[in-house]
């Protein structure tokens, strides 16, 4: 029945082995995550604040049993009993008084801090921005205007949280693709043109194998153009997904304005008349257009 997800005992989407035990995220959707967590006896677990007074996050005892801190009181805590935060202002600590088994629920995301192979794609991304020559945090510039431009188009929560993932990953792909034609300040041959459009292939297959599948459309689209002369597949318009018509545009802006191998970066100004003249062809009018707002709010253009 397409909606309903049935998992048996010990299947989850990813699980992060952990010095005092283990957790494993077993769904996830709209921003909200529900793990399994298990604290061997004898550790101390900690609750941070958070930064929105949105977050919600939930503990439930399958199994064992927790002493909770709370000034200098211990109260503990047993098989079926519970707390959860939300507004919390200080950091909670308890600490498993045996082998304890938690279902915990977060509100906000919170395993991608934990999972093992988003942080091996992590280091991978910055391994393939370096190939490219990019000085300085290329990705990290691309997500703060993806995000900005998300917010600014009212996109749900669900599709800016990926809008921040494919942002970091977007050229993932890259790895694959040979230095010398990465920064060859030339005209490209057939065949290193090949290379170069199979990178958004490479990074969907790449993300393929994490939790966060969603990005793989977002990552496949970022190089194809409104009228359809992009690449891989040659889509066009609607075709291409919001995200990655986003992120055509964040990336495009910092591709111009950064210094690389082959030429000076241009001034913001500079960028702006390039990028307008290759408005609604190339890039989704819309989109540009919050990204042109963004600028004027920060002020650089
Ligand atoms: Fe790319």
């Amino acid at each position: 029945m397409e909606g309903l997800h049935i998992c048996k005992k010990n299947e989850y989407l990813e699980k992060s082995a952990q010095e005092n035990g283990s957790i494993s995220l077993l769904a996830r959707g709209h921003n909200n995550e529900i793990m399994m967590q298990v604290i061997k006896k004898g550790n101390m677990a900690y609750i941070n604040p958070g930064n929105s007074d949105e977050l919600l996050e939930f503990l439930y005892i399958l199994n064992g049993s927790i002493s909770l801190r709370i000034n200098d009181e211990k109260i503990i805590l047993k098989t079926g009993d519970y707390f959860y935060v939300n507004k919390l202002k200080e950091l909670a600590q308890f600490e498993t008084n045996e082998d304890t088994e938690l279902l915990y629920f977060s509100s906000q995301p919170v395993f991608f801090n934990i999972s093992k192979r988003l942080n091996d794609l992590r280091d991978i991304a910055k391994k393939s921005q370096k190939k490219d020559l990019y000085t300085h945090d290329h990705g990290a510039r691309v997500q703060h205007y993806t995000v900005i431009i998300a917010n600014k188009l009212n996109l749900p929560k669900e599709k800016i949280e990926n809008i921040f993932f494919a942002s970091l990953f977007h050229d993932i792909g890259k790895i694959e693709v040979p230095d010398y034609v990465l920064n060859k300040p030339g005209k490209l041959t057939d065949e290193e043109w090949e290379f170069i459009k199979k990178h958004p292939i490479t990074g969907m297959e790449m993300v393929n194998d994490t939790y966060y599948k969603d990005l793989s459309k977002i990552i496949l689209q970022h190089h194809e153009w409104m009228n359809g002369g992009g690449y891989p597949n040659g889509i066009s318009g609607d075709q291409i997904c919001i995200e990655a018509r986003i992120i055509s545009v964040a990336d495009a802006y910092d591709a111009l304005t950064t210094d690389r191998a082959y030429r000076k970066g241009f001034t913001a100004q500079k960028a702006v008349e390039i990028l307008e003249s290759e408005s609604g062809w190339k890039y989704d009018s819309v989109v540009l257009e919050k990204l042109f707002e963004a600028l004027n709010e920060e002020e650089i253009v």
